[in-house]
């Protein structure tokens, strides 16, 4: 999978590039590019923003930086380019990312994402170069870097190759293999701290115990929380999953 973010802040992706599960997906193949909008603006001085028409507060990220930008990475029209591939506007007010979304976008081959900064895009992003926006939450961020990291670390995790065990992205809270529900908890040595006990069945062996003990908490955790579809009424022999 090759994912492309359009950044004003290249350099804060060089951590995130070392990150395992993202340094193990690119040592597979897959691959994650950062382009600067500034590398490409028509504008003097490096200019990419502008004080927003009718007045107020903060700057708006230019309609014509932003298509040199994605002029010069694809070499066509982005009002075309949106016929070819996903290009997400990272905004607070977009579709919020769930893990369903993940799974949808971890499947593509190419994905473009657009962080914006100040008071975000230009409309006309939006509406003509944009295929979507996503959210990663109701509050709002002084930029999309953290969105757009959000949206490649989950993506990422879900390629083959990103982590050791490929199961671990498999059964994990919202996936489907939980029917959407909050994953069961984990415990680790010691067996007994400051006398709190790891559940007597996790120690037992017993795999099919454990099994059912965890589908039992994912369920009554999403009971709780009111996450997941569906509460209980899943077989203890795991149905369909792997
Ligand atoms: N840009 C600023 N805040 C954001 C958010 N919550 N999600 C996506 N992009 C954003």
């Amino acid at each position: 999978m090759e994912i492309d973010v359009f950044t004003l802040f290249p350099q804060a992706f060089e951590w995130f590039r070392a990150q395992r599960h993202v340094a193990g997906a690119l040592a597979h193949g897959h691959h994650l590019a950062c382009i600067n909008y500034r590398d490409h603006t028509p504008l003097k001085a490096g200019q990419v923003d502008d004080e927003p028409f009718g007045g107020g507060a903060g700057m708006v990220l230019r309609v014509d930086v932003v298509e040199a930008a994605l002029r010069a990475r694809y070499g066509t029209d982005p009002v075309d380019l949106r016929q070819q591939r996903r290009v997400i506007a990272m905004t607070p007010t977009g579709r919020v990312l769930d893990d369903a979304m993940v799974d949808e976008l971890a499947a593509l081959e190419s994905l473009t994402l657009l962080s914006g900064r100040y008071e975000g895009f230009d409309q006309r992003v939006l509406d003509h170069f944009a295929t979507e926006e996503v959210s990663i939450g109701r509050y709002v961020l002084a930029g999309g870097e953290i969105p757009a990291m959000a949206v490649c670390d989950a993506v990422f995790r879900k390629l083959p190759g990103a982590l050791g065990d490929a199961n671990s992205a498999v059964e994990e809270s919202f996936s489907r293999a939980l029917d959407g529900a909050p994953e069961y908890p984990h415990y680790t040595r010691p067996a007994e701290y400051r006398g709190w006990q790891v559940p007597e069945v996790l120690l037992s062996g017993h795999h099919a115990r454990i099994r059912q003990w965890r589908l039992e908490q994912s369920a009554s955790r999403a009971q709780a929380s009111g996450h997941g579809p569906r509460a209980s009424g899943r077989e203890a022999d795991g149905g369909s999953l792997p």
